[in-house]
């Protein structure tokens, strides 16, 4: 499989502080890569390089083999755990408003045919997370599972190529957490999309990932904690198709080439 991001020796420092070092990773097209490591090891700030929001201090971010522009264009759709979405816009809107600013970047507004066809789109991406009759609901209106659905119609809509997710489902209760886990690789299938997602949750990162990424310090400095920082300790892969197979049983390989 191609790989369509590449970190090259990436690394993030604030001042004294090192958050990441040497990090070095390849993300296969349509993977999905779930991000896990103990609170401030650096799994934001790994997502932010990837979306182009902050720029390493060392090393290169290619995407196809090109230099990653620093700012987020339209290949790259994100979901954060605070939802993105405008409390004075309905769902259609909200949804609308990622299309329209794409498109129109100065004024923000679409106007005739185009904007028919925009609320087309919408319209369908609402339907695709299953909110097809929530289209005229204000997000005050809704449930944590429904705005996060909608949070995900807003990332989508852009047709991403790659879909970042922080802690998208940190808030929800589990039932809905789990009607999330199926609509994500529904449309990580049908979308043939490439996700980052980091996660809390070791289970959810198993359960939806064809790989699992730690984020560690590989050394400590009792005397300077911020003098490391962290990298991938642990890269498993994960073979989705012989875990669908047997069902519960998902085959592990260990991909040692960031052991060392
Ligand atoms: N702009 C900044 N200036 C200084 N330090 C920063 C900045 N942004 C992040 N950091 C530091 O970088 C480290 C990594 O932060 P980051 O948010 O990426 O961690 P995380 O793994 O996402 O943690 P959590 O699991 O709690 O969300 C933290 O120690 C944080 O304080
Ligand atoms: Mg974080």
């Amino acid at each position: 499989m191609s790989s369509m991001l590449s970190l090259r020796n990436v690394w993030v420092e604030y001042g004294e502080k090192v958050v990441l070092e040497r990090v070095d990773l390849d993300i296969a097209e349509r993977s999905f890569v779930s991000i896990v490591g103990p609170s401030g090891a650096g799994k934001s700030t790994l997502l932010r390089l990837l979306l182009g929001q902050e720029v390493p201090t060392r090393g290169r971010i290619l995407l196809d083999g090109v230099p990653l522009k620093p700012e987020c264009g339209p290949d790259r759709g994100v979901v954060f755990q605070r939802y993105s979405i405008f409390p004075h816009l309905d769902a259609r809107h909200n949804v609308l408003f990622g299309l329209e600013c794409a498109a129109a970047p100065f004024t923000g507004r679409l106007f005739g045919r185009a904007r028919r066809i925009a609320l087309d789109e919408a319209d369908a991406m609402l339907a695709a997370v299953g909110l097809g009759d929530s289209g005229h609901v204000f997000p005050a209106h809704m449930s944590g599972g429904m705005q996060q659905r909608l949070s995900i119609a807003q990332a989508l809509v852009k047709r991403p190529r790659i879909l970042l997710l922080d802690e998208p489902f940190g808030a929800l209760d589990p039932g809905i957490r789990a009607d999330m886990h199926v609509l994500v690789t529904r449309l990580w299938r049908e979308q043939a999309l490439t996700i980052a997602m980091v996660t809390h949750d070791i289970s959810e990162a198993f359960t939806l990932a064809t790989r699992v990424l730690t984020l560690d310090k590989r050394r400590h400095d009792p005397h300077a904690p911020h003098r490391y920082g962290a990298t991938a300790v642990y890269d498993l892969t994960l073979d989705r198709r012989v875990a669908a197979e047997t069902a519960h049983t998902a085959s592990i390989t260990i991909d040692d080439n960031v052991n060392n």
